[in-house]
């Protein structure tokens, strides 16, 4: 040890001054990218936003029953879904595009879809696979094959288990389960929890910030969902609708789970916010979260309605998706999914600014080319390169495209993007085709989509105006798309 670290002492400052040399050589020639405005998204929050949909499967006792919310005293027997086949349920989500499906391991009844040590109120006791199935198991396997993250739901409200409301024994029974599902199931990258407690229910204190750091120790890239975060919060309705002005950054100190009156506040988030805490628009394909025999999928337009006001919206949207008492998600949802999918890419697989003749903006930061001129929003990479101005450019700031064609361009469909990665920044912004304002609004956020309320624009000059910013505004991505689905 000793004599190699000799050979290598009469070698280092020469080896330092050539890394000092290169590194100053090519600070010369790079322009830095600007600071970031806090606060930011953590690692796992930035990959979770680029999944845009996701899936939630709600199954159990309820699917048997027909009602949403169990009782706690069904008896297990009757949970028998014959056809179980949960590699179909992760086709049906591969094939919508969604990259993480979450499941109801357990719901308000109590009844676990998995074979808890600690209760017998479970799939051990059902005739579905003789008593030995593994309803998380299956998915977990399922999800693996196809490269599809898994994420699990475990609700606080327990209407069967009598520790219920005696706040030491059943937080240890909540604790004792969630070590069960985060330890023995592989990577879960997101959980789920939420206040929902019937009127009438036990009072009862969850200890909340035991189950967190809990959860955190068990699994490195979970998200965990609530009202109140600590990753992701909820948008605060369950129609699939965020705000029309969204922010991802808000202050947690504001939020409780389960507190009421805090729903617009959710909703909108606080550009003075010190927290990252990025919103999530849970949403039934069908009237209610479990499967019931009267009840059909919603309309394409209806869901289009819904992806343009969250993924739209600076949202992810959780598409609740549930499957049949014969334990498949049922024909017409998989094929209304089909629908969906085939009409987003339908939209957005052609970029009609990708045909333009010219990209300019108000400033670029840095001279030389490449780095942060206005072409970057043209490109595939929706985070990492962007349009920059100058730091100290004084004037408005915009970003312009120009058709080449004498027949100009026709869409009816406008995304922008900001490079969130160093911060929401965009407050106030405006577009205009050919002079003429066709749309304005406030935040942008990952993903801002305005479907032009006044139908098909036609022009040949497309800019977009941002009138307010927190520090400069950062640009990513910028699509003019047709939207052939769109009628107003
Ligand atoms: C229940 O306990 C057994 C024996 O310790 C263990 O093998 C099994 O994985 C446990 N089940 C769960 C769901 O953790
Ligand atoms: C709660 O209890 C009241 C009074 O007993 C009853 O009228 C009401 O229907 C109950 N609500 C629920 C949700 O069970
Ligand atoms: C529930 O417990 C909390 C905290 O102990 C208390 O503030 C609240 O009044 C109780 N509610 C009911 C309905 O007993
Ligand atoms: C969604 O829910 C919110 C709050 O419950 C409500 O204000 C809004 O009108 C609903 N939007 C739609 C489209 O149903
Ligand atoms: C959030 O916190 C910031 C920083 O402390 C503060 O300026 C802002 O007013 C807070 N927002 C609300 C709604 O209280
Ligand atoms: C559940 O869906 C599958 C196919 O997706 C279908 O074959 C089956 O009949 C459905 N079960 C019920 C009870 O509707
Ligand atoms: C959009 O423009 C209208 C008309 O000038 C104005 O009333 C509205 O406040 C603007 N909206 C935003 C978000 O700036």
């Amino acid at each position: 040890m000793a004599k190699l670290w000799c050979c290598w002492w009469p070698l280092t400052p020469l080896l330092f001054q050539l890394l000092i040399n290169s590194a100053i050589s090519r600070l010369e020639q790079a322009t830095t990218p600007p600071l970031p405005i806090l606060p930011l998204p953590s690692f796992s929050q930035l990959k979770w936003q680029q999944r845009e949909l996701i899936m939630f499967l709600h199954f159990g006792v309820n699917t048997f029953t027909g009602s949403e919310w169990g009782t706690g005293h069904e008896d297990p027997a009757i949970f028998d879904p014959v056809g179980l086949d949960a590699n179909q349920w992760v086709d049906t989500a591969v094939e919508a595009g969604v990259s993480l499906v979450i499941l109801t391991a357990k719901h308000h009844d109590g009844f676990c879809l998995w074979p808890s040590n600690y209760t017998d109120h479970s799939v051990v006791r059902s005739p579905w696979r003789n008593g030995r199935g593994d309803v998380v198991q299956e998915l977990v396997d399922a999800a693996k094959t196809r490269g599809v993250d898994v994420g699990l739901y475990l609700s606080p409200w327990d209407r069967h288990d009598r520790r219920y409301g005696r706040d030491l024994v059943y937080n240890e029974y909540y604790l004792a389960q969630l070590q069960e599902l985060l330890k023995k199931y592989g990577s879960v990258r997101e959980i789920w929890f939420d206040g929902a407690k019937g009127a009438n229910a036990t009072n009862m204190t969850y200890y909340f910030t035991e189950w967190f750091s809990m959860v955190k120790e068990l699994q490195s890239s979970i998200n965990i969902f609530s009202d109140a975060g600590p990753d992701i919060r909820w948008v605060g309705d369950e129609n699939g609708s965020a705000g029309s002005t969204c922010w991802s950054t808000i202050n947690r100190s504001k939020l409780a789970i389960g507190k009421a009156g805090i729903e617009d506040y959710l909703s909108t988030g606080d550009p003075k916010g010190r927290d990252w805490l990025p919103p999530e628009c849970d949403v039934s394909i069908r009237p209610g979260w479990f499967w019931h025999k009267s009840e059909s999928p919603k309309k394409l337009s209806k869901l289009l309605e819904i992806y343009y006001n969250s993924v739209g919206r600076n949202c992810l949207l959780l598409l609740n998706v549930p499957p049949n008492t014969t334990g498949l998600i049922s024909e017409e949802d998989v094929k209304r999914l089909k629908e969906f999918r085939s009409a987003i890419d339908t939209i957005f697989s052609t970029n009609l600014a990708e045909s333009c003749l010219l990209v300019k903006a108000s400033s670029k930061r840095g001279g030389k080319e490449g780095g942060f001129g206005p072409e970057n929003v043209l490109d595939n990479d929706h985070l990492w390169t962007y349009w920059a101005p100058r730091d100290d450019y004084k004037g408005d700031h915009w970003i312009e495209f120009t058709s080449g064609t004498d027949e100009g361009l026709r869409f009816n469909v406008i995304r922008i993007q900001e490079a969130i990665g160093l911060g929401q920044r965009i407050k106030r912004h405006e577009i205009y085709v050919d002079g003429i304002r066709v749309a304005n609004g406030t935040t942008v956020g990952y993903k801002r989509l305005h479907r032009l309320e006044g139908g098909v624009v036609h022009g040949r000059v497309v800019r977009i105006r941002i009138i307010e910013s927190r520090g400069v505004p950062l640009i990513s991505s910028v699509g003019l798309h047709f939207d052939p689905y769109w009628h107003p």
